[in-house]
């Protein structure tokens, strides 16, 4: 069975080998890397049908691209090379130290509520061996950006985990699943990682993936054993069924899982910098996924930012204007969807996928007391309370966001097809949110 929008029985951890084919991304990344700094063969490299493609001892650049990408390789690549300057706990360390003393949010973990010695400590004992390390270093010189989201995730994990009570062996794995979470995005190609990027079914597809590669990575790792592979492949799970790439829901997402999915979607506001307001949106936007996100660590998170937030500068004022179109554009979405609803639907599995999103991302909106389905008092509020306006511009933004992937949900399982009057909604959904 595909990961599905559908998916509402529990599906076990996938067995087997990588059935991925092999990408040229991540083969790339570590040739061309090796002509910058010295990589060599510590091993010979065979393919997966046996034939030697490098004798022990070669430097590996770019010029072995060609050769080494014509076949699947046994063992994986990086388990034959070693690297000058591979990452170790030490480089792992130093870098949280360094996000903890940047202006990104991160600096939240220098709070003596964060236990910041502790968080240095575990983060000095991630299980890394030769293989991991191979792979870290290219991700810190081929993708800095990913290599400090990984550090940073990792600590905010572990600050969160050491809350919760969480110690010893447990804490470690918490860290090295924060590390490795996004391994998998490196077998993804880059150009479908940026932001501005607007992709395709098919694309959106691919990446929805990279959970399920680094699982299949990490399993080969002894080091990471004991549910690190599990919690690395929940990271985009939600509790409610919305995530991917399974589906799964409530207690099937495990509290490893849960703790690094909250982990993940935190450190986007705070980071590359802490952005004016930021903290501020991260609560909205923890508000309105609470039925998403794991209760007592979310309560946990805006505990330990909160001792920050007062030495924020003052957020910039909210567009008003901008906030009252877009919640006019959410309303249209909404109304539309209840006109869909109303007449019945339809009877495929996209369509009560989509139902059951569109109820909850509702009744979300209510219980955040945010209201701004309704007009009048929108207006209201955006005229009299700047704090308030702001609250209702992270929130709209938010509510876009969680529409956008309602949308992407319906088109997630190629083996699940839209009806003709589903696809229409989330194509006008689209528009009407881009606008
Ligand atoms: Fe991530
Ligand atoms: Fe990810």
């Amino acid at each position: 069975m595909t990961p599905s929008a559908s998916s509402a029985v529990r599906e076990d951890p996938p067995q087997g080998t990588n059935p991925e084919p092999v990408d040229p991304h991540y083969l790339r990344d570590i040739t061309a890397l090796g002509d910058t700094l010295e990589i060599r063969a510590r091993k010979a490299i065979w393919s997966k049908s046996r034939i030697k493609l490098v004798d022990r001892g070669v430097r590996i650049d770019s010029r072995l691209y060609e050769r080494l990408m014509q076949f699947k390789l046994q063992p994986a690549i990086e388990e034959c090379l070693e690297i000058a300057d591979a990452v170790s706990v030490e480089d792992l360390r130093r870098e949280t130290i360094r996000l903890l003393e940047s202006d990104s949010g991160y600096a939240c973990l220098r709070e003596p509520a964060a236990n910041p010695k502790a968080v240095l400590s575990v983060m000095g004992q991630v299980p890394i061996d030769s293989g991991l390390a191979v792979r870290m270093t290219v991700m810190r010189e081929r993708r800095p950006a990913m290599y400090a989201h990984a550090v940073g995730v990792a600590a905010l994990a572990v600050c969160l985990a050491g809350k919760a009570g969480i110690a010893g062996d447990r804490l470690r794995r918490a860290a090295a699943a924060g590390i490795y979470h996004d391994i998998g995005e490196m077998h993804v190609d880059p150009q479908l990682l940026e932001p501005v990027r607007a992709l395709d079914e098919n694309e959106r597809r691919h990446i929805y993936t990279h959970p399920l590669t680094a699982y299949f990575v990490l399993q080969e790792h002894d080091c990471c054993s004991g549910g690190v592979a599990d919690a690395v492949l929940e990271h985009h799970e939600r509790i409610d069924g919305s995530g991917y790439p399974r589906g799964i829901r409530g207690d099937e997402l495990g509290k490893p899982g849960r703790l690094l999915a909250l982990a993940e979607m935190s450190a986007a506001f705070f980071a590359p910098k802490l952005a004016s307001g930021a903290l501020q949106r991260m609560r909205v936007v923890l508000r309105l996924n609470h039925r998403r996100l794991d209760a007592a660590l979310t309560d946990m998170l805006i505990d330990v930012v909160q001792k920050v937030a007062p030495n924020q500068a003052a957020p910039e004022p909210a567009d008003s204007a901008a906030v009252i179109a877009k919640s006019g554009a959410i309303r249209a979405v909404v109304e539309d969807w209840r006109q869909l609803h109303a007449a019945g639907g339809e009877d495929s599995a996209a369509f009560h996928w989509a139902a059951e999103r569109m109820r909850d991302l509702e009744r979300a909106l209510h219980e955040a007391g945010l209201g701004i389905l309704d007009a009048d008092a929108l207006a209201g509020v955006i005229g009299q309370d700047a704090v308030a306006c702001r609250e209702l511009a992270a929130a709209v933004r938010e509510f876009g966001w969680l529409l956008q992937e309602v949308v992407n949900g319906v088109y997630r399982d190629p083996a699940v097809v839209p009806g003709e009057r589903l696809a229409r909604w989330a194509s006008m959904t689209r528009q009407k949110i881009a606008a």
